[in-house]
């Protein structure tokens, strides 16, 4: 398996002066146990990666097209995110299948689009309140892997993101009990689909992690790092977690 990985969304967050935070970051964890990932705005992307150009730090996009190029405004490629300097590309985020009605095949699309750019996809799945409520966390969940990951993923190409709808932003946190049901349904079907590759797959927990909490979520079995917005905007928070998965 590839090492752990600690990725940052930013979201619709940061400008210029957020880069400081990439040079404290890099001052602060310059070599790293585990993998540093930040997912910038697209405007910030290019910048980002030539902050971090020398460091342990990797950038990657948010979303993409699943079109390498063309009339479609105000979109842009793997291949642009290639090109700025990115390494992972976010497809299928909660975000964008609430506010831009992204379908489990659109992201396939996408993340077989990140994969021609030899990008890493990071392939999002997770239940919202009403489903958990529901009892259908499980079904849900499944049936997104089932149906947003293009055959032929490897842990080469891909990793899987767990995170429930109704912990992101939120400060709420599942159990680490219900995080480890979700993580070891989760392998199971990836190995069951993918074989050794499957077991060989990422899989990240996001959803409000924080330095105080990231030790007892990064000790769940099945959990191999972390997807964080709001506390990966800050060069202290995020390196708190970092810090907690190279522990784990
Ligand atoms: P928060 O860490 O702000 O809850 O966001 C999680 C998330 O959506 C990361 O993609």
């Amino acid at each position: 398996m590839a090492r752990k990985l600690a990725a940052g969304n930013w979201k619709m967050n940061g400008a210029a002066a957020s880069l400081a935070e990439i040079e404290a970051l890099a001052k602060a964890h310059p070599d790293p146990t585990c993998d540093v990932l930040i997912c910038p705005p697209a405007t910030l992307l290019s910048r980002l990666s030539d902050r971090a150009s020398g460091t342990a730090i990797q950038s990657g996009g948010q979303d993409c097209h699943a079109a390498v190029s063309g009339a479609h405004t105000g979109d842009i490629s793997a291949q642009m995110i290639a090109d700025a300097g990115g390494s992972h590309v976010i497809v299928g985020h909660s975000e964008r299948r609430a506010d831009h009605g992204e379908t489990d095949a659109d992201i396939v699309a996408k993340a077989q689009a990140v994969w021609g750019a030899d990008l890493v996809a990071v392939i999002c799945v997770g239940e919202t309140l009403a489903e958990r409520e529901a009892g259908q966390t499980i079904n849900i969940v499944a049936a997104q892997l089932a149906g947003s990951i293009p055959d032929g993923a490897t842990g080469d190409t891909t990793v899987i993101a767990y995170e429930p709808v109704w912990a992101i932003g939120t400060g709420k946190v599942p159990t680490l009990e219900e995080i480890a049901e979700v993580h070891a349904d989760i392998r199971a079907r990836l190995t069951a689909r993918f074989g050794p590759a499957g077991a060989d797959m990422l899989i990240l927990y996001g959803g409000s992690v924080k330095p105080s909490n990231a030790d007892e979520i990064f000790g769940v079995p099945d959990v191999d790092g972390a997807l964080v917005g709001g506390a990966s905007l800050k060069a202290e928070d995020f390196g708190g977690i970092i810090a907690a998965l190279e522990r784990a």
